[in-house]
């Protein structure tokens, strides 16, 4: 078991960052965390407004790809382990312009390997990078199977393309430097702090003020959803006892078609299917994703605990009672992208 006294978590102040931060505190307040974090849109100190006073707690703000801010902060505080969730993350936003994900996803991630494998040199065996991925990258799926671990990377998106590009980076400075890397591939998270610009925070919002929902061509590309609690659990195990240079599948096994999303969304919130709205589709949009996640079951024990059930009634009372963090979100930026995505024609 790794000793873990201190964490460097970039993009803290997003959805995943924000709930790990959370349940970091909360399970282990003497570990230090500094996070480091842009602020971009989707980044938000609201998130983490009821810990900013915690002891063991320090927030940053700063670029991962900011090589001599990330070198201060590593030779300050000498994290036993970097926790990666910093991303430009919204597939949507990568079809309208990819150059920000090249940016953060690839550069920024290519810039804190570099750190750590100078600072870390010496003492290897005592730390680790966790680069914070997703399924994406596996790309398209067929109607039937999983995605296991060793299944060739063949993303679609700019987005997908991007984080692929920094899996492989782990991959390469494991390889090539013996850097202690671990790479967890997780399927779509929903849960509270999450930006409403994806599906299940976006419908809540929409169809709690009546408005339309748009759903991108026939609706029925499946997903596979984890509750982001689940998620953080996960990479917690992993920390203390993932492998380095290995890549863990995370997810619940609970695939959805989007339509069935949505209308199971509209039941809880007691509205009519008469709000959904089928739009043109995403380009490039991938049928379907599912994981095998055997690995991590066996070799850590990990399963997911939230059912969809309980975790979309969760979700929706965290949003319904949370007015005020919403209207911080759907700033001029929000209303700008919304308007140059759904306008598309
Ligand atoms: P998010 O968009 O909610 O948050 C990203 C955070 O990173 C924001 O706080 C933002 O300000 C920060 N950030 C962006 N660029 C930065 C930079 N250059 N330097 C420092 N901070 C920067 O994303 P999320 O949904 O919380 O996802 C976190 C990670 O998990 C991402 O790497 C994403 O690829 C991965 N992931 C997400 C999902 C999902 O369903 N949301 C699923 C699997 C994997
Ligand atoms: P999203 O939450 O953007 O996650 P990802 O693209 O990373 O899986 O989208 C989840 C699914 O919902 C995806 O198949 C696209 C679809 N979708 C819509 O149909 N309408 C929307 O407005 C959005 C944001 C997504």
């Amino acid at each position: 078991m790794r000793e873990v006294q201190s964490l460097l978590v970039t993009g803290g102040a997003g959805f995943i960052g924000s709930n790990f931060i959370h349940s970091c505190l909360a399970d282990r307040p003497e570990v230090r965390v500094v996070n480091l974090d842009k602020l971009t849109y989707a980044g938000n100190l609201a998130n983490l407004q009821d810990v900013e006073r915690h002891p063991s707690y320090r927030f940053v703000r700063g670029d991962i790809a900011d090589r001599q801010l990330v070198q201060a902060l590593v030779d300050e505080l000498n994290p036993s382990a970097i926790v990666n969730f910093a991303a430009e993350s919204h597939v949507d936003r990568s079809i309208l312009d990819a150059a920000p994900f090249i940016e953060t996803n690839v550069r920024g991630t290519q810039a804190l390997l570099d750190v750590a494998r100078a600072k870390w040199e010496n003492h290897l065996d005592q730390h680790l990078f966790l680069q914070v991925s997703t399924d994406e990258v596996y790309g398209d799926l067929g109607p039937t199977g999983s995605f296991i671990e060793e299944s060739p990377l063949a993303p679609n998106s700019p987005y997908s393309a991007s984080k692929a590009a920094g899996d492989l980076l782990c991959r390469a400075y494991y390889r090539t430097y013996r850097l202690p890397v671990v790479v967890t591939r997780c399927t779509n998270n929903y849960g509270p702090y999450q930006f409403p610009e994806k599906l299940i925070p976006m419908m809540i919002l929409r169809a709690s003020r009546g408005q339309k929902l748009p759903v991108y061509g026939d609706g029925k590309n499946v997903r596979d959803w984890i509750h982001v609690a689940d998620h953080c659990r996960a990479l917690a195990l992993i920390l203390l006892r993932g492998r380095p240079g290995e890549v863990y599948n995370i997810g619940a096994g609970c695939e959805l078609q989007n339509i069935d999303v949505v209308r199971r969304l509209l039941t809880q919130l007691g509205k009519g299917e008469d709000l959904v709205e089928f739009v043109r589709d995403r380009p490039g949009h991938d049928r379907r994703y599912a994981l095998d996640c055997r690995k991590i079951a066996t070799e850590l024990g990990w399963r997911p605990t939230v059912s969809f059930g309980d975790g979309l009634d969760e979700t929706i009372s965290w949003y319904a009672g949370h007015p005020e963090w919403i209207e911080n979100c759907l700033t001029g930026e929000y209303r700008s992208y919304y308007d140059a995505n759904y306008g598309r024609k």
